[in-house]
């Protein structure tokens, strides 16, 4: 296929299967996209595409309207000008039946997890299944139960309620529920907050590892360097409203850009420490000794 682009975030490492294509039709793609509160000014006329198979990070400081873009692109949220489309389709134009297809294909992990607490796991687990297909109690149960041990937690955790889960076991409990409709497409938002460094790597590995098993295409909202270097294919910064990089993490760390170098060199310490620790592939960039 000419004019294809293998994006490939470093062969070394665990990211060793970590490719997307780009030059295909992409799977989500924004257009134009405007939204303010008041005279605050979130987006003004942004432009992301998302191609298959790839995970793109979106960082940006805390308040710059990161998990607003999240809402636009699943709908909970209605822009003022422009368009979301996936896979070519204008979200605004699907119907009933288009936007229940649309939401059993994409999976979101929410900022503050969102878990019904009069619930348990299993139904929170479940609910997208209960509300998106025609599965059995029995096979419900089954599928939470798959998803439940697939992100670290144990059977007996499903019967429990969200309020008596660790912050740990509680975004994995939000992460078992987003890919237990098997979906194409994730969207992450701030999945790391909160956590301890451990636990940081753990679900950093785990949004990874799930690109390749189900297989899916995703995007991760976060403030946290590690997470977006971690398990990015491409890092799209949003600064003043627009996406003000968009590329590979390698090449972010060379941007002369002022509001990315800004921001980069802020995020030095934790980025070298990941080199340090071997997470990332290649030579350090940043080691000038
Ligand atoms: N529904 C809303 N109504 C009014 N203001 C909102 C709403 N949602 C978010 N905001 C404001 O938009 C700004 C960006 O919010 P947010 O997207 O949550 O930032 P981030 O996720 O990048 O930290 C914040 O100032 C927030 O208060
Ligand atoms: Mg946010």
């Amino acid at each position: 296929m000419s004019g294809t682009v293998i994006a490939n975030h470093g062969e070394s490492g665990r990211s060793g299967h970590h490719r997307a294509v780009i030059g295909t039709e992409p799977v989500i793609e924004v257009r134009g996209l405007c939204k303010a509160f008041g005279n605050r000014v979130l987006l003004d006329h942004a432009q992301l595409q998302v191609f298959p198979g790839e995970t793109v990070a979106i960082i940006g400081a805390s308040g710059s309207g990161k998990s607003v873009f999240l809402k636009l692109l699943v709908g909970l949220l209605e822009p003022d000008e422009g368009e979301v489309l996936y896979k070519g389709k204008r979200v605004a134009d699907l119907d009933r039946a288009g936007l229940d297809k649309l939401h059993r294909e994409v999976g979101y992990v929410f900022q503050a997890d969102a878990m019904f607490d009069s619930m348990t796991v299993l139904d929170n687990v479940g609910y997208a299944l209960r509300e998106h297909t025609k599965m059995s109690d029995e096979e419900i149960r089954e599928r939470a139960a798959e998803c439940i041990v697939r992100v670290g937690l144990k059977l007996e955790d499903l019967d429990k309620f969200p309020a008596s889960l660790s912050g740990g076991m509680r975004k994995r409990a939000a992460l078992a529920r987003a890919i237990a409709i098997k979906p194409e497409i994730i969207l992450y938002d701030e999945p790391t907050q909160g956590l301890d460094p451990q636990n940081i790597t753990r679900i950093a590995e785990m949004i990874e590892e799930l690109q390749t098993e189900l297989p899916c295409t995703s995007v991760v909202v976060t403030h946290d360097m590690r997470t977006a270097f971690g398990v990015s294919n491409r890092i799209a910064m949003l600064h003043e409203a627009r996406f003000a990089y968009i590329g590979t993490p390698e090449a972010l760390m060379f941007s002369e850009d002022r509001p990315v170098r800004e921001f980069i060199d802020e995020a030095m310490e934790e980025i070298r420490e990941l080199f340090d620790a071997g997470t990332l592939g290649g030579a350090n960039p940043i080691d000038t000794t």
